[in-house]
């Protein structure tokens, strides 16, 4: 009998140990700061925190994918330990894979419930190097109101779009409304920037740069075509200053209630929807023009994934973490907050997620099949190419060259980073 009481506690002091983490860790995460991300990132992290007992450090990055991907090798070479998890580009995997962990052993199959495109493209030489968490498509943005008010209909291809806006501006301009511009979009040379020139060369039916099997395809007539086009835009329906657009400056003016029409990703609609914005409940969405009766609607495919850097002191922890974010609870918050659009599939028939984002319902084959950038048959190469085609595509726009000898340039550049094969 006198032993009943210590055994007791003592027992009671095994399950406390037991239920305690073995240590609690302190995991770090690079994440984007562009719009509501850096938010919404730090509160999903920091639930997991409250629910794990674990420690988190929220790490913000550039808003210009290209500036981060510049940190990223310094932040990896540098510190070692230092970001246990990094929020990574659509395009990167090739890029960083020798610097991440397979996730697959932590993953429990999660994985499975994903769009399957995005698994693949994070899946580099077998391995699971990132978990998806959310997808992007181009997309276009209009005033509804103006459209209305001016008698205008939704642009089907780019020609319409331009003839549109420059309706519109007319009219306005003649009201007095002297800053109202017609399109804006990101023109500067950056990721941004190939994202946006695919869109325009791949429906005008002049390919991706790359195709499929490695070849440099992006000499063409469909491509000249759709450069010199674009190039037709600015300083007229589009401001000169777009050449310094990036995501977020396209967004300021269109929120601003200063464009008829922006091409941005989804995380723009939850913002101008947003209790202040100027522009609520004013905005339309649809799919990107076509390049001329014959083209196609194309957005281009982006994203950003989690993954676990190699040098990570506590893997295991880190990649807990990234579960948590990148699962259905969490993916359906970002959705309805920041409508960033969930990778798992389940969601795009989630009664919640369509209220608040209504375009994943009409516009789901847009969202989900997206054309995407040449980065998986190009691997290490992508920011190599990508940055070749962004120059290319900026003197173009800016004037300084001519499409057709400006594009036979850049295939031999092309051909010049592939020399030893991608
Ligand atoms: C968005 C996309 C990303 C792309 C970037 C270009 O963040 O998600 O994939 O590279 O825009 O600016």
């Amino acid at each position: 009998r006198f032993g009943v009481l210590p055994v007791k506690a003592f027992a009671a002091v095994v399950a406390i140990l037991l239920a305690a983490p073995v240590s609690a860790a302190t995991i770090s995460i690079s994440c984007g700061a562009v719009g509501q991300e850096l938010e919404l990132c730090r509160e999903g992290a920091e639930a997991w925190a409250e629910e794990s007992g674990h420690e988190v450090r929220i790490v913000s990055t550039p808003n210009s994918t290209t500036d981060r991907l510049a940190l990223y090798p310094q932040m990896l070479a540098a510190g070692a330990g230092d970001i246990d998890v990094y929020q990574i580009d659509v395009v990167w995997p090739g890029i960083l894979a020798p610097h991440l962990i397979d996730l697959a052993p932590f993953s429990d199959g999660a994985e499975a419930a994903h769009l399957p495109a995005v698994v693949a493209n994070n899946t580099v030489d077998g391995e699971l190097k990132a978990m998806p968490w959310f997808t992007d498509a181009g997309l276009l943005f209009y005033r509804r109101d103006l459209l209305e008010k001016h008698g205008e209909q939704v642009p089907e291809t780019w020609e319409e779009l331009a003839a549109t806006a420059a309706r519109v501006v007319e009219a306005e301009r003649a009201e007095g409304d002297d800053a109202l511009r017609g399109f804006v979009f990101q023109g500067k040379a950056y990721e941004g920037l190939t994202t946006n020139a695919l869109e325009w060369i791949a429906s005008h039916g002049g390919g991706t740069i790359v195709d499929d099997a490695g070849a440099i395809t992006i000499d063409n007539p469909a491509a000249a075509e759709a450069l010199a086009e674009a190039a037709s835009w600015v300083g007229t329906i589009a401001p000169e200053g777009v050449l310094a657009y990036t995501e977020e400056e396209a967004r300021g003016v269109f929120q601003s209630g200063r464009a008829v029409f922006m091409r941005n990703w989804p995380y723009a609609w939850a913002l101008a929807q947003a209790g202040e914005s100027p522009v609520r409940a004013r905005v339309g969405v649809a799919a990107l023009p076509k390049g001329g009766p014959e083209g196609t609607h194309v957005g281009t495919l982006g994203g950003y994934q989690l993954a676990v850097s190699r040098y990570s002191e506590s893997p295991e922890i880190a990649a807990d973490l990234v579960m948590h974010l990148t699962g259905e609870e969490e993916q359906k918050r970002r959705a309805i907050a920041g409508a960033f659009n969930p990778t798992i599939a389940a969601l795009y028939e989630d009664a919640d997620v369509l209220a608040a984002v209504p375009f994943l319902a009409s516009l789901r084959e847009t969202v989900t099949n997206a054309v995407a950038r040449p980065s998986g048959v190009t691997g290490e190469d992508y920011n190599k190419v990508s940055a070749a085609f962004w120059g290319t595509v900026h003197e173009v726009l800016a004037g300084q060259a001519e499409p057709e000898p400006a594009l036979a340039r850049l295939a031999r550049d092309l051909a010049r980073i592939r020399r030893d094969g991608w």
